[in-house]
């Protein structure tokens, strides 16, 4: 898979790794970046479908940023039509990450500050580095989250957190992010993206089709109400008993063997 000058792609044994490379921006998000990323998430979706690629971790360049926001020098000038635009590109990447058929891991490992932290957040979670700083400070811009901040922060960590974030633009470090469940672990700087991709592999050994399903379902059931949520839960459970990978599992684990699942 080919990344572009702005993005590295890498696939580390079917962990794929895609690191913003912008440093000297911060990494911020212009449209050539999101436009790559788009590309990169079309392609591992296929990988994905194919058995190639069974999970995606999301990181920064350098030792300062994940993501210091979409790139505000890009923004300014923006008319109301271009700037609509834009946060539909930005939205589009955040479905994109949240519609994988498997898990998507970001490295937070420096600044997520405004498109950022949406990033971050689009990711089906995240692991933070010690000196990881989060926030959603673009009323200090004039503007709010446009890519899905106000939505899913507040999905994540509860309302009055996230409108506590949006409306002051503070900024938390790793430790409060993790405190209210924006993050799920702290890590050493040096140890975060070996330990995030152990965590991708880990789970890239599983049945490929109970991750996905697992992940679809959480998603299309956080915005049901509970009966409705468990009825989907219950479907998906019962599908699973037309798979391959069911069979696989069960007779692994009463063979007391290693399971080979196949994806199907
Ligand atoms: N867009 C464009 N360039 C950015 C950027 C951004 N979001 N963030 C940092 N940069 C650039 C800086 O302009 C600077 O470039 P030069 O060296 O050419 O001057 C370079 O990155 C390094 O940044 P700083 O010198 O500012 O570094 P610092 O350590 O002093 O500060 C920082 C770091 C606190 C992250 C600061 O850069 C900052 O506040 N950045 C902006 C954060 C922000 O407001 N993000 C939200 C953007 S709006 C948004 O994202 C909307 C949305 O939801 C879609």
């Amino acid at each position: 898979m080919l990344g572009t000058d702005t993005l590295l792609v890498t696939d580390d044994a079917g962990v794929l790794v895609v690191t913003i490379n912008r440093p000297k921006a911060l990494n911020a998000l212009n449209q050539a970046v999101i436009a790559g990323l788009q590309h990169v998430l079309d392609e591992a979706a296929e990988a994905a479908r194919a058995g190639r690629v069974r999970a995606l971790v999301l990181t920064g360049a350098g030792e300062k940023a994940f993501v210091a926001g979409a790139d505000i020098a890009a923004m300014a000038d923006m008319s109301v039509g271009t700037a609509r635009e834009f946060a539909r590109s930005g939205h589009a990447v955040g479905d994109a990450l949240a519609s994988l058929p498997i898990p998507t891991i970001a490295a937070v490992n420096g600044f997520a500050l405004g498109g950022g932290c949406e990033l971050a957040l689009a990711c089906d979670f995240i692991y933070a580095a010690e000196n990881a700083k989060f926030g959603q400070p673009e009323v200090k811009l004039g503007v709010i989250p446009g890519f899905g901040g106000t939505q899913r922060l507040a999905r994540r960590v509860g309302l009055a957190r996230a409108i506590e974030l949006c409306l002051t633009g503070d900024t938390i470090d790793a430790t409060e992010a993790t405190r209210i469940g924006l993050a799920n672990r702290v890590l050493p700087a040096a140890e975060l993206l070996p330990a995030t991709i152990a965590t991708a592999r880990k789970i890239a050994e599983m049945g490929p089709v109970a991750v996905a399903e697992a992940k679809r379902v959480l998603y299309a059931g956080a915005g049901l109400p509970l009966s409705q949520a468990n009825a989907l839960e219950v479907e998906a459970f019962a599908g699973l008993f037309d798979t391959a990978d069911q069979k696989e599992g069960m007779a692994a684990f009463l063979g007391k063997r290693k399971p080979e699942f196949k994806g199907q």
